[in-house]
């Protein structure tokens, strides 16, 4: 799905990291984790093609991200669900507007998505948001309105950066239920955490690997974890 190939980036200054070649396929499950500031949410950023990388080549579904024209960078942007991690919304639309708002800037809709868009927020526990603002939501319900924004357009990959920062273990764990269910269903999943205790006690219920960035390389985490 995605690819990398002795991939660098710079971001003018000296290199955040080098060499790094892998392949998230299909179905697989990924922790990315590694200190503040060893580029977590840069190596996301290259991954859904909002960065290119300055060294080394990415490639996105197939096609290598230097050969592709806007639109299909584009195109393949609506395949990859990312949840940032600052989860950003339109402070002066409800909750619901906010989800589906990327239904909306491509004109898709139409009364079937908003079924879907219905079931999406039942499924992360929202209804009873769906008329809040954004600055009414608690730090855990922020964490699924981001998630179901991320998942509106049913993508096959889900990025996410921090999904459970800011909230208690109860609402990480059940946040991470919801990854796992998805993975389940096929999805390549990548989540970017620096709590390993969140890792440990995920990794016994998903088979997963733990990329790790230190010393601006990416490691494969071992069993030490
Ligand atoms: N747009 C930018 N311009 C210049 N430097 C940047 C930019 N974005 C990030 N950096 C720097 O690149 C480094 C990696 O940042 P990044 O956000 O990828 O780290 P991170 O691992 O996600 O950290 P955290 O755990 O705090 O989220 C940091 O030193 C950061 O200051
Ligand atoms: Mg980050």
């Amino acid at each position: 799905m995605i690819e990398l190939e002795n991939v660098a980036y710079s971001y003018g200054g000296g290199e955040l990291f080098s060499d790094i070649s892998l392949k998230l396929s299909r179905g697989s499950f990924h922790f990315l984790t590694g200190p503040s500031g060893a580029g977590k949410t840069t190596f996301l950023k290259l991954c859904y093609g909002a960065l290119v990388p300055t060294a080394g080549r990415v490639g996105l579904f197939g096609a290598d991200l230097h050969d592709m024209s806007r639109d299909d960078v584009a195109h393949c942007r609506r395949r990859i669900g990312v949840v940032h991690q600052d989860c950003q919304f339109l402070d002066h639309l409800p909750v619901a507007e906010n989800v589906a708002l990327p239904l909306t800037v491509s004109g898709q809709d139409k009364p079937t998505e908003l079924v879907n868009l219905k079931e999406l927020m039942s499924w992360v526990g929202i209804t009873s948001r769906a008329g809040a603002l954004p600055p009414e939501l608690s730090g855990g319900e922020r964490q699924r309105v981001a998630l179901a924004r991320a998942l509106i357009m049913s993508p096959d990959v889900i990025l996410a950066d921090e999904p459970t920062g800011n909230v208690d273990w109860e609402m990480s764990q059940r946040l991470m239920r919801l990854l796992i269910e998805l993975n389940r269903m096929g999805k390549t999943v990548v989540i970017a955490t620096h709590d390993l205790g969140l890792i440990r006690a995920t990794k016994a219920h998903v088979q997963s690997r733990v990329l790790r960035i230190t010393d601006r390389r990416m490691q494969l985490a071992g069993a030490d974890l």
